[in-house]
Parts: structure tokens; C-alpha cells; sequence
């Protein structure tokens, strides 16, 4: 018998079967064999919200939970955090490898001259009502940018897959500035291909009368680094949403839209926007140990806290921690650090926390800093989506290229009737058939 293998006894007919271990995986498919007859269609696992099921092969993104590390193809968060510009990090994360300079250039370039959306995508954001969500338009906008660029859907082409990653490496900042004027009554202000990505994020946002906007070099290198930690973060739920549309040959333009919605709920990457409105609702200080016994009983949640992978310190959080500090160099002290400072120091000594390994994770930090940056919390989500959009489309990619991939399609272990005959309207008893 194999070593790399693992041993299954069947105790309902003593069958033993081996089933080969590669990777540290074994094969569902393998347990298929698994039958107490012919009519037996196989033994399946059941993973419901996927806790230990890899659903893919990837070279892109690797944390280790348990020691705090996150690599973007192998290099040291923290490294690329400290060395590179987010579109560095981007076409590394797409690419595979760290640019050239004249690589970098092009790339630079590409992105740059890309960043316009069609005058008929401004109309189309007007028929949004005054205080929509920045998340629900950005999420639509996206979508109907696929009515724009119908080509996208020739997802097999490589040359039409790699013009539409530039296009959404683009756009998503302009959509994104773009949801922020609406909701603010603000015309649109047209990207400036003389700044770099962040800066022209920026002032796509901001820009009033003046000439030219000119963002504070330090502010403007936070949200650089901001967007680096958000990058990508392997198959998290909305990765594996844009994974789950793209693998059924839906263009790019919708499956990062259906991977933005994912993104949005408060589990994710709406739990920013969570933790800033937790702050106010403590307000003080003195109000942390009530809060904490609310979130002990199971009132709500600590949010910005605990991770599915991580079982330790968030190697983001850190950094971000970090980042602040700069940014409040520029800005002065947010009043809601402090609260998070001390609401972090109390539930890091808790017994619950600590028993349920539960961390900081990147989303408890970020959004003082971006409230420092003068963004409001319905922006928070959005900021996050933008450089995430590179995660989504570098896994995507991978997804599509990989001979192994097909179609999304999990089984279900089916618990409702298992066949009965129709009943007349009039003879009905109401009775719901489940909850
Ligand atoms: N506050 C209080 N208790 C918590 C928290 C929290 N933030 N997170 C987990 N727990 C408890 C949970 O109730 C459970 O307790 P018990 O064993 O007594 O039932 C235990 O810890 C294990 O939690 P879980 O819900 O089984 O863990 P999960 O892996 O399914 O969920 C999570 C992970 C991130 C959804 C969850 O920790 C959470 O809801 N955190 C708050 C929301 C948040 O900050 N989300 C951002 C995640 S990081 C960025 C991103 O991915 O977008």
C-alpha cells in the first residue's frame, strides 16, 4: 500500500478502499467509488459553508492562519507593502512576477490611458437616486459596463481576456470617485493621466475649482499601501463567487460585479463600514466592558474581529496599525482610535476572545484610517472592492486556464419528500412544507 494514501474501511460492508493523498488533499471524486451496491450513487462529503474543502489549485495567494503570514506569490505582505506601488503588487498578483522597469512602464501606461468610462456610463449612474449605497451603484455600474464591451464575453481569448483586465484595473476607480460625486451632487471630474493610480483616485473624488488636484504625498501613499493589503486574499467568499460566475464562461464585467456583491455583506468586506458605526455606537471608552458583555451573550458581534483562516494576529492589521500612525502624523489623532486601541487591548485579555482565537482582522483598523483620509463609511466597501478587483481578476484567470476547472456545480444531500401527487387548490390544508 501507498504512504501517500489513506486507508477507508466501510463499516456498512467491510470493504476497504485506498484512496490516494496529494498535496496534503484527497480527491471527493475518489470517495464516489465508496457504494454499498450498484443502485448506490457514492459516497459525497458535506461542507457547507466549505471549512475544509479546497475548491482549487492556485499559485497566487498563500496565508498560513496559524503563524499570521500572508504572500502574494511568495513575497512577504509586509515586504510589498513597504517597497512597491499598488500597481506594482497588481501586475505581480496578475503576472505572476514583480515587473521590469520597462514592464512596469507599460503596464503603468496601459492602466493610466484606460481609466475613462463612456459618457453614456454617466448617464446610466444618474438614474440612481440620491443616497444610494456607493456599494449598490459601484456593484451595477460594473455590471453594465459588459453592455459596453460585449467582446468580454469571448472569455477564452487570451488577448480579449488580458484587454478587459486592463479595462476593470482602470474603471473601477473612476466608477468608484464617480458614485461619491452622485452622492454628494458633485459633477464628475475626468481622470488626470499625469498622476499615478491613487493619486488620480483621489482626485477624481475631490477636485472642486481648483487647476489640478494635489493629493498629500503621505495620504496618498497610505491608500497606496491600503490597497496593496487588500489586494487579494485567496479563496475567500467572494473570490470564490467571481471564481463560482466565471467558471459557468460569464464575462469579467459581471462576475466581478456578482464578486463586489458578495464583498458587500457586513461578514466581509462590509464589516469596515461595521466597525466604524460599533465605534459610535460605544462612544466612549467607558462603555467598552458593556459592549463587550453584550457581544459575550451573543447579542452582536466584535466587528473587525475574528477571520475564518487567520487564528492569529492579521498580518494586515498590523501594517495598517502602522499606516495610521503616518496618517495621523498628517491629519491629527481620530478620536474612535483610542476606542479601538482599548476595545482591542480588553478583548485580546478576554477569556472568550482568546478560547475562540479571535484577532483583530483587516477591517478593524482600516476604516479610521480611511475616515482620517475624509472618506465617509458608505465608502469604505468601495475602497475595498476597488483593489480587490485585481484579486478577483488574477484568480479568474487562473480559474479560466486551468485544464482542470470546469463548471461550479457542488451536490446537495437532498432532505425534502422524496415524491407525492398534486393536490387541488381546494383541498389544500395550508400547512407550509418547511420553515
Ligand atoms: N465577535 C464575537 N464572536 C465571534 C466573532 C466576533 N467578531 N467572530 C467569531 N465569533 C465566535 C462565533 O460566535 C463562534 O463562537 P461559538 O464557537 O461559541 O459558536 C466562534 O467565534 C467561531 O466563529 P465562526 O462564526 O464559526 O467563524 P467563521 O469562520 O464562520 O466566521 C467571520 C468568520 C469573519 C465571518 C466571523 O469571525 C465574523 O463574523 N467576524 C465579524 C465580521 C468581520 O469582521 N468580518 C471581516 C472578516 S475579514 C475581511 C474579509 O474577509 O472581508
Amino acid at each position: 500500500m501507498s504512504t501517500d494514501a489513506l486507508s477507508i474501511t466501510d463499516k456498512r460492508n467491510d470493504r476497504t478502499y485506498e484512496v490516494p493523498i496529494q498535496k496534503g488533499a484527497i480527491r471527493a471524486m475518489d470517495l464516489r467509488k465508496i457504494k454499498t451496491g450498484a443502485d448506490d450513487f457514492g459516497l459525497m462529503t458535506y461542507d457547507p459553508a466549505f471549512l475544509n474543502t479546497a475548491s482549487c489549485q492556485s499559485s497566487i495567494t498563500f496565508i498560513d492562519g496559524d503563524k499570521g503570514i500572508l504572500r502574494y506569490r511568495g513575497y512577504p505582505i509586509e515586504q510589498l507593502a513597504e517597497n512597491c506601488s499598488f500597481l506594482e503588487v497588481a501586475y505581480l498578483l496578475l503576472n505572476g512576477d514583480l515587473p521590469t522597469t520597462s514592464q512596469l512602464d507599460e503596464w503603468v501606461d496601459s492602466v493610466t490611458h484606460h481609466t475613462m468610462l463612456h459618457e453614456t456610463t454617466k448617464t446610466f449612474l444618474e438614474g440612481f437616486r440620491y443616497d444610494a449605497h456607493p456599494m449598490g451603484m459601484f456593484i451595477s455600474t460594473v455590471a453594465a459596463l459588459s453592455t459596453v464591451y460585449p467582446e468580454a464575453r469571448n472569455v477564452l481569448d487570451p488577448e480579449i481576456r488580458a484587454k478587459q483586465i486592463v479595462r476593470l484595473v482602470s474603471k473601477v476607480p473612476t466608477i468608484a470617485a464617480y458614485t461619491y460625486r452622485h452622492s454628494r451632487g458633485l459633477p464628475y471630474i475626468y481622470p488626470d493621466n499625469s498622476l499615478t493610480y491613487t493619486e488620480n483616485f483621489m482626485n477624481m473624488l475631490w477636485r472642486m475649482m481648483e487647476h489640478q488636484y494635489r493629493s498629500h504625498p503621505m495620504l496618498a501613499r497610505a491608500l497606496d499601501i491600503l490597497f496593496i493589503l487588500h489586494a487579494d486574499h485567496e479563496q475567500n467568499c467572494s473570490t470564490n463567487v467571481m471564481r463560482a460566475i466565471g467558471s459557468a464562461q460569464a464575462d469579467p464585467f459581471v462576475s466581478v460585479a456578482g464578486a463586489a456583491a458578495a464583498l458587500s455583506g457586513p461578514l466581509h468586506g462590509g464589516a469596515n463600514e461595521e466597525v466604524l458605526r460599533m465605534l459610535d455606537e460605544i462612544g466612549t471608552q467607558a462603555n467598552i466592558p458593556a459592549y463587550i458583555e453584550k457581544v459575550k451573550a451573543g447579542h452582536c458581534k466584535l466587528m473587525g474581529f475574528g477571520h475564518r483562516v487567520y487564528k492569529n494576529y492579521d498580518p494586515r492589521a498590523r501594517i495598517i496599525k502602522w499606516t495610521a500612525d503616518r496618517v495621523f502624523e498628517v491629519t491629527g489623532r481620530n478620536s474612535k482610535l483610542e476606542i479601538a486601541l482599548e476595545l482591542e487591548r480588553i478583548a485580546l485579555e478576554d477569556e472568550y476572545f482568546i478560547k475562540r482565537r479571535l484577532y483583530p482582522n483587516v477591517d478593524f483598523y482600516s476604516g479610521i484610517i480611511y475616515q482620517a483620509l475624509g472618506f465617509r463609511p458608505e465608502m469604505f466597501t468601495v475602497l475595498f472592492a476597488i483593489p480587490r478587483t485585481v484579486g478577483w481578476l488574477a484568480q479568474w484567470q487562473e480559474m479560466i486556464t486551468d485544464p482542470e476547472q470546469k463548471i461550479a456545480r457542488p451536490r446537495q444531500i437532498y432532505t425534502g419528500h422524496m415524491q407525492r401527487d398534486f393536490v387541488p387548490i381546494e383541498q389544500r390544508t395550508g400547512v407550509s412544507v418547511s420553515a
